[in-house]
């Protein structure tokens, strides 16, 4: 059997150093490389730097030493980078004076679509993540669990190649986080994103990734990686098959070391 191919690299972060003004080392010394198509998750304790690693990679921020490269899709660069990378935050960020399709439609708008032009990539992009029927709602109208849907639905409406989430799930009940984990990983089977996901949770960065880069607490860098080596697609079996608890198992020991190492 031949090897396939290694996929092409679409963030590479080499000796990423970042300060804040208040003197706060945030990051020393990250190193990162995601590969088209792979689950990443990263993951750490609160304060240790992942919002900010996000952000970097976003270009919301500028690092101040280090290399980094983000190439969203392959070929030449789009007329629109930014069109190509996707930004989900903890919280839906929605405008409550807004409906749904409106708060959708806000990036194609900002690209200078018409509503009338937007439709049909609007009604899409809320079907597809379960929200057919609610156009016209309004957030305060909708649970915690909907307006996340509605903010990841404005994330993939431009159709993004490169999807980064800083922990968009940690505010909702249970249930209804581990309902959008499974159209998470739905979405991801058919689209083919890549996809960078902060979260400080052991369980569902197993649940999710390909991979798991965990994080020291600041200033943040990579301590060790562990894959998850289960084939997708992935349902709620996995959350009872052993490997799944033998992955968590791991992977909470490698969080404990990286916590100690700093210490
Ligand atoms: N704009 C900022 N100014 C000063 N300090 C900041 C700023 N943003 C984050 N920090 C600090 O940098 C560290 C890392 O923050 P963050 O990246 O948000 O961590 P995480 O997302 O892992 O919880 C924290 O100590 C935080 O207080
Ligand atoms: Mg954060």
């Amino acid at each position: 059997m031949t090897e396939p191919a290694a996929a092409r690299s679409v963030i590479s972060l080499a000796g990423i150093r970042k300060a804040f003004a208040n003197g706060v080392v945030a990051l020393d010394g990250l190193d990162l490389n995601v590969r088209e198509g792979e689950f990443l998750s990263l993951l750490g304790p609160s304060g240790c730097g992942k919002s900010t690693a996000l952000r970097l990679i976003a270009g919301l921020m500028q690092a101040d030493s280090g290399r980094l490269l983000v190439t969203p899709s392959a070929g030449p660069p789009a007329e629109a980078w930014h069109h190509d990378v996707a930004y989900v935050f903890q919280e839906p960020t929605l405008m409550p004076w807004a409906s749904a399709f409106d708060n959708v439609w806000l990036p194609l708008r900002l690209a200078g679509i018409s509503r009338a032009d937007a439709r049909q990539q609007v009604c899409e992009a809320l079907s597809g993540v379960g929200l057919d029927g609610f156009e016209a709602a309004y957030p305060r109208q909708l649970s915690g669990g909907m307006k996340m849907r509605v903010s990841i639905a404005r994330a993939l409406v431009t159709r993004p190649r490169l999807l980064l989430m800083d922990e968009p799930f940690a505010a909702l009940d249970e249930i209804t986080r581990f309902k959008l984990n499974d159209d998470l990983l739905r979405l991801q089977q058919e689209h083919g994103w890549t996809v960078v996901f902060v979260t400080h949770s052991v369980f569902e960065s197993v649940y999710l990734a390909s991979r798991i880069a965990v994080m020291t607490p600041r200033p943040g860098r990579i301590a060790e990686e562990i894959a998850v080596d289960v084939p997708y697609p992935r349902t709620e079996a996995f959350r009872t098959d052993p490997r799944y608890a033998a992955t968590c198992q791991a992977t909470s020991a490698i969080l404990h070391r990286a916590m100690g190492a700093a210490a």
